[in-house]
Order: C-alpha cells, then sequence, then structure tokens
C-alpha cells in the first residue's frame, strides 16, 4: 500500500472546485500531531487556512511557486518555535511530509511551498509576510504552506527506470549498489 502510495505521488499545483470534507481535514492534523520529531520536543504548530481571501493574500507570499495557492481549498502553514528545538527545520519538513502523505492517502493531492529562507520582495522575507498575514508571533518560524485539494488533472509517477541509483553507496562511498 505504501510503496503505491509513493510511486504514484506527485506535486500537483492545480485544485478543482471541491471542498475538503471535515473528516478529511481532522485526519490531515492527526497526521501532523502523530509526525515524529527530535526527542519528542514537538516544536512545530499549523495553521488551516480555508478562507479564499486569505489564501490568495498567501499566494503572494513569494513571486514565484506559491500561485497556485490561490485555487487550494486548504492551505497547512506549518511553523515551528526554534527556541524548544535547534534541528526544528528537520521537525517541520517532516510533519509538512507527514502531511502530503496523508493528503495522497485520501485521494488528495498537494504541493509543498517552501517559505522559509524565501524572500517576498526588496528587504522583506516570505516568513516575515505570512506571519504579518496571519498574527505569527515574532519567534515562531514558518517552514513551508502545503497547498492541498481534490485534483482536475494528474501527473504519472515516475517510473523505475528514472531512479538514480548511482546515488547509493553499497558498504562504503563509491561501490555501487546492485
Ligand atoms: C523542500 C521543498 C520545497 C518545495 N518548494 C516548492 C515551492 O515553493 N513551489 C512549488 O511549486 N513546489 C515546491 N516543491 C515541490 C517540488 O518542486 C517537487 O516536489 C519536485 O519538483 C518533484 O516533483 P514531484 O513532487 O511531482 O515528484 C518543493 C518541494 C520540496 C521537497
Amino acid at each position: 500500500m505504501f510503496m503505491s502510495l509513493i510511486r504514484n505521488r506527485r506535486s500537483i499545483r492545480s485544485f478543482s472546485d471541491k471542498e475538503i470534507e471535515p473528516e478529511k481535514i481532522a485526519l490531515l492534523i492527526e497526521a501532523a500531531l502523530r509526525s515524529p520529531s527530535s526527542r519528542s520536543l514537538n516544536p512545530w504548530e499549523f495553521v488551516l487556512v480555508r478562507d479564499k481571501g486569505m489564501l490568495d493574500q498567501l499566494s503572494s507570499s513569494k513571486p514565484h511557486g506559491a500561485t497556485f495557492l490561490k485555487h487550494a481549498p486548504l492551505g497547512i502553514v506549518v511553523l515551528a518555535d526554534p527556541k524548544k528545538c535547534d534541528v526544528w527545520v528537520e521537525d517541520a519538513s517532516i510533519a509538512s511530509t507527514y502531511i502530503q502523505l496523508a493528503a495522497e492517502n485520501l485521494g488528495l493531492t498537494s504541493c509543498w511551498i517552501q517559505i522559509r529562507n524565501r524572500e517576498f520582495g526588496p528587504g522583506k522575507m516570505a516568513c516575515e509576510q505570512v506571519a504579518d498575514l496571519l498574527n505569527i508571533p515574532a519567534h515562531i518560524e514558518v517552514e513551508s504552506i502545503i497547498a492541498i485539494g481534490y485534483p482536475v488533472d494528474s501527473l504519472p509517477g515516475h517510473p523505475k527506470e528514472s531512479l538514480d541509483y548511482t546515488k547509493v553507496h553499497d558498504g562504503i562511498y563509491g561501490k555501487n549498489f546492485s
């Protein structure tokens, strides 16, 4: 089941108008809260955004790679508190991935929007823009926004032949895995 899910998963950036059922949103949140974190410190927090106007504003948080958010019925903003854990980036990334895999499992589709280390525009970072829009306290960082919805189209999973097995070293660096 899991291998089939990851073989077919793709980032999809176009969504149908269909709203996501509340039961599915609850499962997405459960998945996020079940994601593992270093020392179980759980530094992450999440903002669910369903309001069309807010999704529209968030879709301009950076110049490229976020515009499709305005057509998604749901965005989950993944935050973390760096004071709670030094490896909060890893923790927030794992939570983002858990949300994406749970979405896939529920017949939804998703795409990660990178916010950390991205610019909104001259002199302002994307995380500051998102924080302004969502009233996020200054000590909380924004990792990503996961755009989620029902797909209108699909992309084929990456074929097995496209996987780069030269990246895998067997026992010692440089020895091919076969
Ligand atoms: C850390 C990370 C950041 C990403 N940021 C963006 C983004 O800002 N905008 C976007 O459209 N896609 C983003 N993506 C999606 C990637 O572009 C996508 O996963 C990659 O092209 C491979 O395509 P696939 O997911 O369909 O296999 C991001 C993915 C990851 C893992």
